[in-house]
């Protein structure tokens, strides 16, 4: 007879005892909430591949957020569509545009919400690249001068973090610099140090009318088949002064998210895009997987690869069933 000593199941034997010893723990605090801001009064539209995601005019999106701030979820990133278009996105540094709008109404309504601006021209040129254009090709300098302008306008808004999504090499150091000249020296910068060109993407770029016009944005954003390249990005991030880097997207991206968490000693986010939602939302929609138990996994997985801070659409629901547990 086999007589069999070492049994790691004990420890699985009953809740209490898998709460012992659980390493994750997931949390309403590791939660930050996307939000699409419109312009206009009393409007909340569904975004069709995002079931259960909105995008809100400004009256609205503050209401979202206290509800927000009640479930115990730290912080919401803003994401706006503007009023007009034009080639270099100057409605991104326009104070009375939605997302500058609709920081400072939270910003006064929710003080303590920590608010997180994204900064990139895409949802704001007329051609949906993430900068100004040089023929097709986007002139990285010449779009550092714009992003500083809207990372500004941001800060004087409210925000608390800036989160600049464009990929243009030196925007961290650049926008470190406008904020500072300006007084913002308090303003902290969240890069998306790590973003891939993706195709989890689809759902957003409905959800903000960003989609490039033409081509695509492979000669700014990572190729996914690159993992070395993406220490070189945060070493570059973290010289130039970022305070957190972020991995996006996270859940194709598990090695990357969890690489960074080793090399690094600031904190990791991680950003749980529109197309991981997508799936999950019709897969669930179809009776093929249970939702609930489904996005805690995953997310919980985000946070024992490495991530600090989850970036996710799922927020609400899931902050929503951490308390019932
Ligand atoms: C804009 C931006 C994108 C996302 C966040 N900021 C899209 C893109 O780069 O095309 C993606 C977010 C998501 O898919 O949820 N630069
Ligand atoms: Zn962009």
């Amino acid at each position: 007879m086999i007589e069999q000593k070492l049994r790691p199941r004990r420890m699985r034997i009953s809740e209490n005892v898998r709460a012992m010893v659980r390493e994750t723990n997931l949390s309403a605090k590791d939660f930050v909430y996307p939000m699409f801001v419109i312009p206009g009064e009393n409007k909340k539209e569904e975004i069709s591949s995002m079931p259960g995601c909105y995008r809100y005019t400004v009256d609205l999106a503050v209401k979202l957020a206290k509800e927000i701030y009640e479930l115990g979820i730290p912080s919401v990133e803003v994401f706006g569509l503007p009023e007009y278009k034009d080639e270099i996105g100057s409605s991104a540094w326009d104070m009375n545009s939605p997302v500058q709008r609709a920081i400072k109404a939270i910003k006064e309504a929710v003080p303590e919400l920590v608010i997180i601006g994204d900064v990139c021209l895409c949802q704001y040129t007329s051609h949906g690249h993430c900068g100004q254009l040089c023929g097709h090709y986007v002139d990285n300098d010449a779009t550092l001068k714009l992003l500083q302008k809207v990372a500004v306008s941001q800060a004087q808004a409210g925000a608390d973090i800036i989160a600049p999504s464009d990929m243009m090499d030196g925007r961290v150091a650049a926008i470190r610099e406008a904020l500072d000249e300006n007084g913002f020296i308090n303003v902290s910068i969240m890069s998306y140090a790590v973003k891939y060109a993706s195709g989890y993407y689809g759902p957003f770029r409905d959800a903000a009318d960003s989609a490039p016009q033409f081509g695509d944005r492979r000669a700014y954003q990572m190729d996914p088949a690159n993992s070395r390249e993406a220490m070189k990005e945060v070493e570059l991030d973290l010289a130039e002064g970022a305070d957190i880097i972020m991995v996006k997207p996270a859940l194709a991206y598990m090695d990357i998210i969890s690489k960074v968490r080793d090399r690094i000693n600031l904190p990791v986010a991680c950003y749980n895009v529109s197309g991981e939602y997508a799936m999950v939302k019709a897969a669930a929609a179809n009776g093929w997987i249970d939702e609930k138990r489904i996005v805690l996994e995953t997310l919980t997985s985000m946070k024992r690869a490495g991530a600090d801070i989850i970036i996710t659409y799922h927020a609400i629901d899931a902050a929503k069933w951490l308390m019932e547990k």
